[in-house]
């Protein structure tokens, strides 16, 4: 079975004092994991380290930075390279999130070259898709996803693309408040797993995790995750709040 993922993205919130606080009160909720459901905090660069050190020993549990550099090393003052992140023990990276391509311009040939890297260096990545509203208006939303997932993802074999994570994240649903129906999102996800299928074959499209993002909370998460290509869901808002989110985790399949 394909891992279930409650993936947290406290993005630029929350003082490490703060952060720390919130994964106090949210382990003190009980919260089981089966053996195929993990729970992954994507948080600051700074917080790494010592909330990855929090979490030690415990099992299921991962966290993720934000974002990384799409250069190997170098003069790239302010930059964080895949090599780091893996230096210091980080799991997961989450590429391509709809607010890194709208306010920093990252391109799917930038995504692609980060993706590659984390192959390299053995970090997963949380590949993020979607589209903006003006796209879901016009009904072309299957093709334009389809197509960030050629552009930056399918120049890998199957076996490079195996552990992999893909987020699709309707812009119109972030931190909007506006969440996709179950359907929408149902519909979105059979259509990136068919999308795999073709070109890597059923076997690697079915292990692959697909998770939904955008304005997931407590009230919604159980029917959203229910749906059969729904893998788990990237939280932003609500992944700030523990009692929300520790509702979430249990919403897994
Ligand atoms: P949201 O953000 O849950 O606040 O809509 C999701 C995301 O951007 O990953």
């Amino acid at each position: 079975m394909r891992k279930q993922i409650a993936a947290a993205n406290w993005k630029m919130n929350l003082t490490l004092e703060q952060g720390e606080a919130l994964l106090n009160d949210l382990l003190a909720i009980p919260h089981t994991l089966t053996e195929n459901q993990e729970v992954v905090f994507g948080i600051p660069f700074p917080y790494l380290t010592s909330i990855k050190t929090k979490l030690a020993g415990k099992t299921n549990i991962y966290v993720a930075a934000q974002n990384c550099s799409n250069k190997r090393s170098g003069a790239y003052t302010g930059e964080t390279s895949v090599e780091m992140l893996k230096s210091i023990g980080v799991d997961y990276v989450i590429i391509g999130h709809s607010e890194r391509r709208e306010y920093f311009n990252e391109t799917n040939a930038m995504l692609a070259e980060k993706v590659n890297l984390c192959f390299e260096y053995g970090l997963k990545p949380i590949f993020c898709c979607g589209e903006a509203l003006e796209i879901r208006e016009a009904g072309t939303q299957n093709s334009f996803v389809e197509n960030q997932l050629i552009e930056s993802l399918f120049h890998l074999s199957a076996e490079q693309l195996t552990g992999f994570v893909i987020a699709y994240e309707p812009i119109w649903a972030i931190g909007t408040g506006k969440t996709a129906t179950s359907e929408q999102a149902q519909e979105m996800h059979a259509h990136i797993r068919a999308v795999l299928t073709t070109k890597y074959g059923s076997a690697i499209a079915n292990s692959i995790s697909i998770l939904y993002g955008g304005s997931v909370k407590a009230a919604n998460a159980k029917e959203i995750f229910g749906q059969p290509d729904v893998d788990g869901g990237l939280v932003g808002g609500a992944s700030l709040i523990a009692e929300e989110f520790a509702a979430i985790i249990n919403s897994l399949k």
